[in-house]
C-alpha cells in the first residue's frame, strides 16, 4: 500500500469511527506532515482521494472539512479505496430513481444521457430505411443473424481503415447498442466472483452490469481531464485478479476526460504485460470537437485483447439501437453469446444504417454535428460564467457532450437533484456515477440540446440554487 493510501485509510477510519464529526475542520497539511513525517504531496493525495470517497469536502481557502454524514454513508458502503479493495456493486435503484425523476418531456433536460434527437437526420435516415427494408430479402433472417449484416459490417470495417486501423470484418459483431456489447464482452471475460476494474467516476451501466454478473468493482480515478490513473491501475492489477477493465478512452462519461495517445499506448502495453482484456467503450469518440478522431485504444492493440465497442446512437440513430464491438481474439465468443441471448439486432435498422452508411452523407452529418456541440458548448460555458457562485468549477471537454461540475463547498448534489426536479430541471448528480455514491460534490451536465432561452434559465435557477444552498 501506498503511504498516502496508509494515511488516507488512517483517517477514513477516525471518520468512520465518528472520532472525527461531520463538519470538523481536518488537520491542515502542516500538521500532517510534521505528525506523520510524510511529504505535502502524500497528505494532498491522501485528501483528494478522502474526497473522492465522499468523507471530506474542501472549502475554499480555508481547508478540509468532514463531509455531512460521512460516518453513516461509509458504514453503509462500507468500502474505503478505489484501488485498494474490491467491492461488490449496488448502485440500481439510486440510478433508476434519478432517470426516473426526469423522463418528463418538459424538463430541461441537463441530466439526460442523449443529445437532442433535432440534430440527427431523421428524414434522410428513414429513406434509407424505406429504401433498404424494400431491398431486404426473405432469407435475411438467417444471412444477417450474428455477426451481423454484411454490408453495415463492411461499412464499419472501412472507418476504422480511414482511421489506419485494420480491423476485418469477420470480427465485428453487430449489438443492440454499444450498451449489449459492453455487456456481452464482460460476459466474455468474466464469471461471477471476478474482479472487473472500472472508471471512478465513471458510467454507471458499467456498474449495473457489474452487479447483475454478480462481479467485483475495483474503482479506478479518473482525472477529469486526463483520464484513468494508470499508476492506480498498475498498483491494482498487482493487488488483485483483475479479470477485465472496462474504460473509456475518448470523451468519458460523466468527465469528457480525454486520454492522450501516449497515455492509451501505456494502458495497451500494461494490459498486455498482464493479459487482461480492455473493453472499451467508445461511443462519443465520432464527436470529437477537433478536425480529427483521437484513435482509440484497439488502434494499439497487437493481441486481439482489446474490445472495442460503439455504436450509432449518439451520432445517428438513437432509437434503432444498432451498436458493435470488434472483438478482437474474443469474437467468436461474443457472437455465440449474442446469439444465445438475443439472436439479431433488428435486421431492417442493420440494413437502413447500412444503406445510409453508403448513401447518405454520414460524414457531412457529422461535421455539422460536432459543430452544433462545439458552439453549444461556448454557450454552456458562457452561461455558467454568468450564473454560477464564484466557487464553482467545471470541466471543457474537447469532445461529447457532457460537462462535470464540481459544486461550492456544502452543496450536496443529491439535494441539488431535488431541487433542480422541483423546478422543472434535471441534472445528473455525481453519487450514480460510483459504486461508493461518492462524487457528492460533483453533478454532470449536458450541452447536447440547441441553445435557449429555457436552457439559459435553467443555468441561471442552478446558480441561484447553489447560492441559496451554499449559505
Ligand atoms: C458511456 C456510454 N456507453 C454506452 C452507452 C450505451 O450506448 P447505446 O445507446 O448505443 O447502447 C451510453 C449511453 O448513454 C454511454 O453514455
Amino acid at each position: 500500500m501506498k503511504r498516502f493510501e496508509l494515511l488516507a485509510n488512517t483517517m477514513a477510519n477516525e471518520i468512520r469511527s465518528g472520532s472525527r464529526p461531520a463538519g470538523s475542520r481536518m488537520p491542515s497539511l502542516r500538521q500532517l506532515t510534521t505528525q506523520h513525517g510524510v511529504s505535502q504531496s502524500t497528505v494532498f493525495r491522501a485528501y483528494y482521494l478522502l474526497e473522492e470517497w465522499g468523507l471530506i469536502r474542501a472549502r475554499e481557502r480555508s481547508g478540509y472539512y468532514v463531509a455531512p454524514g460521512a460516518a453513516l454513508e461509509q458504514q453503509k458502503t462500507s468500502r474505503p479505496s478505489p484501488a485498494l479493495e474490491s467491492a461488490k456493486v449496488e448502485i440500481t435503484d439510486l440510478v433508476f430513481s434519478v432517470l426516473e425523476a426526469a423522463k418528463h418531456p418538459d424538463i430541461v433536460p441537463l441530466g439526460s444521457a442523449f443529445p437532442s434527437p433535432q440534430l440527427f437526420p431523421l428524414q434522410r435516415l428513414a429513406k434509407s430505411l424505406g429504401h433498404a427494408s424494400r431491398l431486404i430479402s426473405p432469407w435475411s433472417t438467417v444471412v444477417d443473424l450474428p455477426p451481423g449484416n454484411e454490408p453495415l459490417r463492411r461499412q464499419i470495417s472501412l472507418r476504422y481503415m480511414a482511421m489506419d486501423i485494420a480491423q476485418p470484418m469477420e470480427e465485428i459483431v453487430v449489438t443492440n447498442g454499444a450498451l449489449e456489447a459492453l455487456n456481452l464482452c464482460l460476459m466474455a471475460v468474466t464469471r461471477p466472483g471476478d474482479v472487473v476494474a472500472v472508471e471512478s467516476p465513471g458510467f454507471y451501466a458499467a456498474l449495473q452490469a457489474i452487479e447483475r454478473l454478480d462481479l467485483r468493482a475495483v474503482e479506478i480515478p479518473v482525472d477529469p481531464v486526463e483520464g484513468i490513473d494508470l499508476q492506480a491501475l498498475s498498483d491494482a492489477l498487482d493487488k488483485h485478479p483483475i479479470r477485465a477493465c472496462w474504460f473509456m478512452t475518448n470523451f468519458q462519461n460523466p468527465t469528457g476526460a480525454a486520454m492522450s495517445l501516449e497515455k492509451k499506448k501505456a494502458l495497451v502495453n500494461l494490459l498486455a504485460q498482464h493479459d487482461v482484456p480492455l473493453i472499451e467503450d467508445d461511443v462519443y469518440g465520432e464527436l470529437h470537437h477537433a478536425p480529427t478522431y483521437p484513435l482509440p485504444a484497439i488502434a494499439y492493440d497487437k493481441q486481439g485483447l482489446v474490445m472495442h465497442c460503439s455504436s450509432f446512437s449518439k451520432t445517428l440513430a438513437p432509437g434503432y439501437r444498432i451498436g458493435w464491438v470488434a472483438a478482437g481474439r474474443f469474437a467468436d465468443k461474443v457472437q455465440r453469446l449474442k446469439l444465445m441471448t438475443t439472436l439479431s439486432a433488428s435486421i431492417p435498422a442493420q440494413a437502413g444504417i447500412a444503406d445510409y452508411l453508403q448513401h447518405g452523407g454520414y460524414d457531412k452529418h457529422l461535421r455539422k454535428l460536432r459543430g452544433s456541440f462545439r458552439s453549444q458548448l461556448i454557450e454552456m460555458d458562457t452561461a455558467l460564467h454568468r450564473w454560477m457562485p464564484d466557487d464553482t468549477h467545471w470541466t471543457r471537454p474537447s469532445g461529447g457532450y457532457f460537462l462535470w461540475v464540481r459544486l461550492p463547498p456544502r452543496v450536496d448534489a443529491m439535494q441539488l437533484h431535488r431541487l433542480a426536479i422541483e423546478n422543472g430541471i434535471s441534472i445528473a448528480p455525481g453519487p450514480i456515477f460510483s459504486a461508493r455514491h461518492a462524487f457528492r460534490d460533483h453533478v454532470r451536465l449536458n450541452f447536447g440540446h440547441p441553445w435557449s432561452d429555457k436552457m439559459e434559465n435553467a443555468i441561471k435557477t442552478l446558480g441561484s440554487l447553489l447560492e441559496r444552498a451554499s449559505e
